[in-house]
């Protein structure tokens, strides 16, 4: 197997903050594979530097053996059509309807200008996250969870080769986190797609994951298959494990 992405040691600090210390780490064609770890521990600024919108300030981001640090703009901009994101926070455009918001990657990213066909793949989209009927509400009469599913939307609209996700399940209830899951396993099963998250949804991320990485204080400190992570003799991902599971049980 060969990465489809992979990480050398990437480094970020902002002012005196070391937030990324080093890390290195290999993404596979194909596979799931999940960040977790603390609050604040650098997943989003990895998340970041991973996808070319922040520059690390040491380090390397290799895209099929491509560093996309020292990419000019034009040629980073070629590479990211093959990346399908979405925040945290979801960053939807709040003057657009959510049937524009998505649609917005396949004309801006993908150049496509026919009407019907864009109109399809909105509907397809809609259809995917399990939302059909909300293509003309603005974001801002959404909740938060709806939201939310339609960046899924919006990332998975290009059909990238690589989906990226920032803590797609925070703040959805349980079933419409799983929902989630359940449509990452099937891009990743049925579309080939490599996927790429972020999760504080542990149980989540082992049960799903082809790898599990745990980033603690900017650095990895347990990566490989779930079965192995969750063996980890390391203190952070031993209670983080125990924690996560126990708290499932209650
Ligand atoms: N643009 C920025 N400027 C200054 N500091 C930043 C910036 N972005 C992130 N940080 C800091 O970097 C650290 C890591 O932030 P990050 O958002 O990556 O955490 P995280 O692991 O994603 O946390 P969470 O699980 O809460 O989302 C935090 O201390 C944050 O304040
Ligand atoms: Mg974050």
């Amino acid at each position: 197997m060969s990465a489809i992405i992979r990480l050398e040691q990437l480094s970020k600090s902002f002012d005196s903050l070391d937030v990324l210390r080093g890390i290195s780490l290999d993404f596979e064609s194909k596979e799931i594979t999940s960040i977790i770890g603390q609050s604040g521990t650098g997943k989003s600024v990895l998340f970041k530097c991973m996808i070319g919108i922040m520059a690390p300030d040491e380090g390397r981001v290799f895209y099929k053996g491509k560093d996309l640090v020292e990419m000019s703009e034009e040629e980073k901009e070629l590479v990211q059509r093959n990346f399908g994101y979405a925040f945290q926070d979801a960053a939807l455009f709040d003057s657009m309807s959510v049937a524009e918001n998505i649609a917005f990657p396949l004309r801006e990213v993908l150049g496509i200008r026919n009407r019907r066909e864009i109109r399809q793949r909105v509907r397809e989209m809609l259809e995917w996250i399990e939302l059909p009927d909300i293509g003309d509400k603005n974001p801002s009469e959404l909740s938060g969870g709806m939201r939310k599913r339609v960046g899924v939307a919006r990332a998975l609209a290009i059909k990238p080769e690589i989906l990226l996700f920032d803590e797609p399940t925070s703040g959805l209830d349980p079933v419409l986190g799983q929902t989630i899951n359940d449509l990452v396993v099937r891009v990743n099963r049925e579309l080939e797609l490599t996927c790429i998250l972020i999760t504080h949804d542990i149980p989540a991320a082992f049960r799903i994951s082809d790898k599990v990485a745990f980033l603690h204080q900017g650095e990895v400190i347990a990566q490989g298959p779930p079965r192995e992570v969750i063996r980890s003799e390391h203190d952070m991902v031993r209670q983080f494990v125990e924690n996560s599971f126990s708290s499932q049980e209650v």
